[in-house]
């Protein structure tokens, strides 16, 4: 029996979650596909941060950028400059290490601002400690910086793009920014107002490993927040909490998760602290970001452009850049963390059961029709006009294959909240049985009253 970690990485194959992209070709690291339920469950959680942060909130308002933004971009932003890892490789088996992870499991604070120099004499102190995770050697190349902004040859046909190339982003929190006036010219948003954003990002990760925790193509859910620069600190406490509740008030336990203040800040940040979720195997690690990032990038990108992008003050008329905090998580790291969170065995009936406990708006599908015998022509044909009824409303699927105790169990451990038994008696008084996932209940319900009992209104 292997780690809870492992347990999850098959279940999320075996169930059609997730699949290591490129797969019959030996794979691509820190690349993943979601297969159909994981697609599913992927577009629920995005609706989910979307109406928390849009729906819910009618100062906050929706973006979606291009992953391809002018190379300016990345420069005015301090990615090309200062959006690297240290890096060293192991001289006998080449395997590349974060040299900054290693000194954290030494005890000691890699700072982000931290030269090379500096890295390598921190190094150079635990010398004979360090040993290689894969062959167990100790002798390594000296720490290097490595930028992790994944380059493209976008539209530079004249080979000279390696001076200024085209990026893909690597946060979609730039794409905000340069649309900041855009947004303010053509809505009617004030400070203070949010924009939110959902998409892609890219990172030369160098040890993408920890299945989805880090990946090199993944998604980030982020909302900048813009304020007057006195109001900073009182909105970044704000989110700090509003973005805590939102986990709990999901069901994840609260001894799951916690605060951790950064000690050591990245380039752009005044003030960061991480949620971190307590990962199986990988411990308490982050989820979501939320950072204090003050006027830094709406400034870079007004001298960069040379555009005077200030917000004014529809009362006093005066002009200033907002202050700005951020709240950023990722879709893949939400992704395993609900899976961790609910996917739990019980027994029913003395049998052992897996089940995916999800909360109700993440469950891939919602109901599963099922006829009690797939040789019974007129049960076949009752429930696909249940399940033909239901579909418009909610995801459904339709299963009639091996006995129903067996499906019943798929279902639970995909998630599903609900499952519909067409039955003999369903012939003769139009009722149903009705399953609940998590109690494993079962009751009778009319055809015309299930819509009500699945959507929860009854
Ligand atoms: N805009 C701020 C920003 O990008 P970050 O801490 O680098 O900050 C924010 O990333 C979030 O994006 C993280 O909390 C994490 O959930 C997710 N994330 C970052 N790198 C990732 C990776 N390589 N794979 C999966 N998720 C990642």
């Amino acid at each position: 029996m292997g780690s809870k970690l492992d347990e999850i990485i098959a279940f999320t194959k075996r169930r059609g979650f997730i699949y290591p992209s490129s797969e019959i070709y030996g794979g691509l690291a820190g690349v993943y596909d979601f297969g159909p339920y994981g697609t599913l469950l992927a577009q629920n959680i995005k609706a989910l941060w979307q109406k928390h942060m849009v729906q819910l909130n009618e100062e906050i308002v929706a973006l979606d950028s291009a992953i391809f933004m002018s190379p300016k971009v990345w420069g005015a932003s301090g990615h090309v400059a200062g959006f690297s890892d240290p890096l060293m490789e192991c001289k006998s088996c080449h395997t590349r290490v974060r040299a900054d992870h290693i000194l954290e499991e030494l005890g000691e604070q890699a700072d982000e601002k931290m030269s090379d120099e500096e890295i390598n004499a921190l190094l150079e102190k635990h010398k004979g400690e360090i040993k290689c995770p894969k062959c167990g050697g100790k002798d390594f190349t000296p720490a290097r910086s490595f930028n992790l902004l994944v380059q493209s040859n976008l539209g530079n046909f004249s080979g000279e793009w390696q001076k200024e190339p085209t990026y893909l982003r690597a946060e979609t929190a730039q794409g905000i920014y340069i649309n900041f006036k855009n947004v303010v010219d053509t809505t009617r948003v004030k400070v203070p107002f949010g924009i939110a954003q959902i998409g892609k990002a890219f990172r030369n990760e160098i040890s993408p490993r920890q299945f989805i925790f880090r990946k090199r193509e993944f998604e980030q859910m982020e909302m900048q927040y813009f304020m007057r620069p006195d109001e900073e600190e009182k909105y970044y406490e704000l989110w700090k909490e509003r973005r805590m509740n939102f986990y709990k008030s999901l069901g994840f336990k609260e001894e799951n998760l916690r605060f951790k203040d950064h000690e050591n800040l990245v380039f752009y940040a005044k003030a960061a602290t991480d949620i971190e979720y307590n990962f199986p195997e990988l411990g308490f690690k982050e989820l979501e970001g939320i950072h204090s990032r003050g006027g830094y990038d709406l400034t870079q990108h007004m001298k960069a452009s040379q555009k005077d992008i200030r917000y004014t003050d529809p009362k006093t008329g005066e002009k200033y850049i907002p202050h700005v905090v951020e709240t950023s998580v990722g879709l893949d790291r939400f992704f395993l963390a609900v899976i961790s969170e609910f996917y739990d065995e019980d027994e029913v009936e003395g049998e052992k059961r897996k089940v995916l406990r999800l909360p109700y708006d993440l469950a891939p599908i919602k109901v599963a029709v099922f006829p009690l015998l797939k040789n019974k022509e007129e049960l076949v044909s009752k429930a696909r006009e249940v399940f033909d009824t239901l579909k418009q409303k909610f995801m459904a699927e339709f299963d009639d294959s091996g006995n129903i105790g067996k499906r019943y169990r798929r279902q639970d451990e995909i998630g599903t909240p609900y499952c519909v038994t067409i039955d003999f008696d369903t012939l003769e008084d139009g009722t149903v049985t009705l399953r609940d996932r998590d109690t494993t209940k079962q009751k009778r319900v009319k055809i015309e009253d299930l819509e009500k009992e699945i959507s929860g209104m009854l």
